[in-house]
Parts: C-alpha cells; sequence; structure tokens
C-alpha cells in the first residue's frame, strides 16, 4: 500500500470520508490536498496530518477553482497522482416533489464536480508522467434507485457510468491512470446529521439503517477511506473502471424468508 513520494489531491476533505481518507493516504505516505468548500474545515483536516499537505478552497462545481486548485497542487508538489473525488450533497425528495433548483444544485456538485475534476486532472496526471488513480465516491444508490433520493441516485447513478468512460478513454489515451468507482452503504458521517434530526437520536437513526445491512451495522468513514488507498495503491493496479461496492452485504441479495 506504500504510497512515498504521491500526491493525492482528496475533494471533501474537510469532513467525513474526505478527511478520514486524507488521513488514511497521508499514513501510507502521500502528500496531501485537502480540498472543499469549507476552508476551516480542510484546514483542520491538514493540522492533524504527519506529512506535507495543503488546504485549498474549492468549489467542485466551478471550473475555474479547478483550474486553480489543480495548479496550486503542482506548484506546490510538482506531480498529481491520486484524486478522490469525495465531495458530494444529499438533496431528499421523489420525482413529484423535488424543485429543479435542488436537482441542478445537487447534479452540479455530484456529478458535473466529479466530471471536472476528472478531466482537469487527466491532463496534469499526464503531464507528470508517473500514471495515476482517481477514485469517484458514488454510493449503492448509484446502482440502485431510491424512491425518495431521486437527484442523489441519478447523480450517484452519472457517476458510475462517467467512471467506466474515463476508464476507458484513459486506457487509450492515457496509459497508466485508472479510474474506478466506490459504492458505500450508509457512512456515519456528517451527512447523516439532517436525516439524524428526524429521529428522536442518531443512535436510534443509524440502528434502523442497520438492519438494512447484512453485516449489522452501518460503515464508518474508515472503512471506505481503507478501501480508497487500495484503490489508490499499486495492488489494485489492474483494475479500472470497476464498481467496488463497499456496503456489508447490501445488495448482495434478497432478504430470505426459505426456512423457518
Ligand atoms: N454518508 C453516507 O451515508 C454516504 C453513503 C454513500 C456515499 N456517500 C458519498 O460519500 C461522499 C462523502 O460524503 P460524507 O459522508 O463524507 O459527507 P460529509 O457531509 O461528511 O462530507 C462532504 C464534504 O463535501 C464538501 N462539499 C460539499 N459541497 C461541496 C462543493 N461544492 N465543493 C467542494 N466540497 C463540497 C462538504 O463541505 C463536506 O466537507 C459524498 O460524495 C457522498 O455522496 C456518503
Amino acid at each position: 500500500m506504500h504510497l512515498g513520494d504521491r500526491v493525492a489531491l482528496v475533494t471533501g476533505g474537510a469532513s467525513g470520508i474526505g478527511r478520514a481518507t486524507a488521513a488514511a493516504l497521508a499514513q501510507e505516505g502521500a502528500r496531501i490536498v485537502a480540498a472543499d468548500v469549507n476552508d476551516a474545515g480542510a484546514q483542520g483536516t491538514i493540522r492533524a496530518l504527519d506529512q506535507d499537505a495543503i488546504a485549498v478552497v474549492l468549489d467542485v462545481s466551478d471550473e475555474k477553482h479547478w483550474i486553480a486548485a489543480i495548479a496550486e497542487t503542482i506548484e506546490k508538489f510538482g506531480r498529481l497522482d491520486i484524486l478522490v473525488n469525495c465531495a458530494g450533497i444529499g438533496v431528499s425528495g421523489s420525482i413529484e416533489d423535488l424543485d429543479v433548483e435542488d436537482w441542478n444544485r445537487l447534479l452540479a456538485v455530484n456529478l458535473t464536480g466529479t466530471f471536472l475534476g476528472c478531466k482537469h486532472a487527466i491532463p496534469a496526471m499526464r503531464e507528470a508522467g508517473n500514471g495515476g488513480s482517481i477514485i469517484n465516491i458514488s454510493s449503492i444508490a448509484g446502482l440502485v434507485g431510491g424512491e425518495d433520493i431521486v437527484a442523489y441516485s441519478a447523480s450517484k447513478g452519472g457517476v458510475t457510468m462517467l467512471t467506466k468512460s474515463i476508464a476507458l478513454h484513459c486506457a487509450q489515451h492515457a496509459p497508466g491512470i485508472r479510474c474506478n468507482s466506490i459504492h458505500p452503504t450508509y457512512v456515519d458521517s456528517e451527512m447523516l446529521d439532517p436525516i439524524a434530526e428526524m429521529f428522536s437520536s442518531r443512535a436510534e437513526m443509524l440502528a434502523g439503517m442497520a438492519e438494512l445491512v447484512p453485516a449489522g451495522r452501518v460503515a464508518t468513514p474508515q472503512d471506505i477511506a481503507d478501501v480508497i488507498v487500495f484503490l489508490a495503491s499499486d495492488g489494485s493496479r489492474m483494475m479500472t473502471g470497476s464498481q467496488v461496492v463497499v456496503d456489508g452485504g447490501q445488495l448482495a441479495g434478497l432478504p430470505s424468508r426459505h426456512s423457518g
């Protein structure tokens, strides 16, 4: 898993999975660019790291921000090897009650943000000449539908297919650069805070979610970060265009009722 010398840009690096990923990549020796709209949070992430690291303000839905963030990365470290597109937002709503404004806002961050990150990282990785690994954080909701999270599911489904198209492009036009997606089940991060408010306690919400996961619990940010480290490392060198499900068995099959 050793990532010494490599440089990783992690979006959503201020919180949850992104923060855990920055720490896990740094533990393997990577130098870190923690990128987020939440500057204070990203600064907090890098302060906790032992490796050389910077925080950059990045709104992933803004192409100019991406151009500046990649330029800052190259200026500081001279290369970019790993991109983790982790920034994301959630909005509830079914097809009949979701506003188009919320649809557009969510797609701009979750899907366009991932598109822009890949678009601008690939030339920088190619230029540096060391190959690269792009890891896009989708969701199990990017593989199956969600009645009350229509925009979220559509955005994550888009990330699933975007990832495959990018993997094919890189195989032809940027050899050595890989692109894979990760599909977590529920992860106990700040993203669940608004949902927790609808329950009498966070523990009650997590227990209800855990009932849907055969492994018996929701995931932690560390559970996802560990898989991201694997996809970033040479241990996954033959993997590109893959959808890596990290769901404690949730999508493995239907609940069984064939025995007493
Ligand atoms: N938490 C879950 O249950 C879960 C499950 C499956 C997939 N995911 C995905 O994992 C990723 C990380 O989620 P998390 O659970 O760590 O959530 P989180 O809310 O803890 O972190 C998301 C981060 O993204 C940042 N962000 C939001 N909009 C941004 C923008 N426009 N530009 C840059 N940064 C922005 C936030 O400031 C925050 O730091 C998301 O893509 C999410 O959809 C989460």
